[in-house]
């Protein structure tokens, strides 16, 4: 475990970085955060080292994609402890990019992707993904990372990251890990932390009426059907409000998928003011 963790703020220094530890023959992965780390963050530095000689985590509230000012406003700054944490997981580099050379006076472009990014946190987030992809291929293209590690509990995030790349030929490969959960089964999150004790204690809901569609819909009943109950289910525990509950197919998330072919359930709801989601294999 190391003391500390170097952070670099701008382009340059962490281009530098990157092309001596290219230049001594070593691979570097790299994980991009907006901070408030949590053990699953932690799991993607993990998995960073296990494939890459060095790992790079960048931590950016990247107000591009806030569709709501007061909840970027609200979004956890914790820097020194995210550090602290970066380090005791043995990372390599903490990149804070500065916001002015993120987004600089003029600036212009956008990267939108569609498909993927309709409906679910698309369709109730609207600008969220277009503000995803333009972080996420500035990022790549500022550090020149070899692969880039994203967890599936953004599944959609996920799909959309894995398609610009795939179109705009930008040579990194992305590696999609795993959710990491609390012992009763609620996803990690940045968000949880505004989460009322009683909140909490109702927060597993979610999740557990999601299993439970799922192995409805394993045993072969309708997936609609096994939804409209997970979501009288889910309000009935104390959620205010759905944003949706749907079944997906993984590879390009679309609505019709086939008997036995890989889908996913995806919801995402509000417990008093915080917005959670969460996804789930249906096989
Ligand atoms: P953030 O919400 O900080 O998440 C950073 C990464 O951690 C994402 O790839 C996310 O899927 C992953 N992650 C979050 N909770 C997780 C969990 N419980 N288990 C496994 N992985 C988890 O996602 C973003 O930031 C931003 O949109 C970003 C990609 C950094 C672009 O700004």
């Amino acid at each position: 475990m190391s003391a500390s963790v170097p952070i670099v703020r701008t382009v340059a220094a962490l281009r530098a970085q990157v092309r001596d530890w290219h230049a001594a023959g070593e691979t570097v992965g790299l994980i991009p955060t907006m901070g408030a780390l949590h053990a699953g963050h932690l799991s993607l530095v993990a998995a960073a080292l296990a494939r890459y000689d060095r790992a790079v985590a960048t931590l950016f509230v990247n107000p591009k994609q806030f569709n709501d000012p007061a909840d970027y406003a609200k979004y956890p700054r914790t820097e020194d402890s995210d550090a602290a944490k970066l380090a005791a997981a043995d990372a390599h580099l903490l990149y804070c990019p500065n916001p002015e050379e993120m987004y600089p006076d003029g600036f212009a472009t956008n990267i939108i992707v569609s498909g993927v990014s309709a409906g679910l946190c698309g369709g109730t987030r609207p600008g969220h993904f277009d503000g995803v992809a333009t972080v996420c291929t500035k990022l790549f293209l500022q550090s020149g990372a070899d692969g880039a590690f994203f967890g599936e509990k953004d599944y959609q995030q996920l799909k959309v990251v894995q398609r610009f790349v795939a179109d705009l030929d930008i040579p990194i490969v992305i590696h999609p890990c795993e959710t990491v959960r609390d012992r009763d089964g609620l996803a990690l999150s940045s968000r949880n932390q505004h989460l009322s004790a009683e909140e909490r204690a109702i927060a597993p809901a979610m999740n557990r009426a999601m299993r439970d569609a799922a192995a409805r819909i394993r045993a072969g009943a309708d997936a609609a059907t096994a939804l409209a109950g997970a979501s009288e289910t889910i309000l009935a525990a104390g959620y205010n409000r759905i944003d949706y509950l749907e079944a997906r197919r993984e590879a390009d998330l679309s609505r019709d998928f086939a008997p036995g072919e890989p889908a996913r359930i995806f919801a995402a709801a509000f417990l008093g003011e915080t917005r959670l989601i969460d996804n789930i294999p249906i096989g």
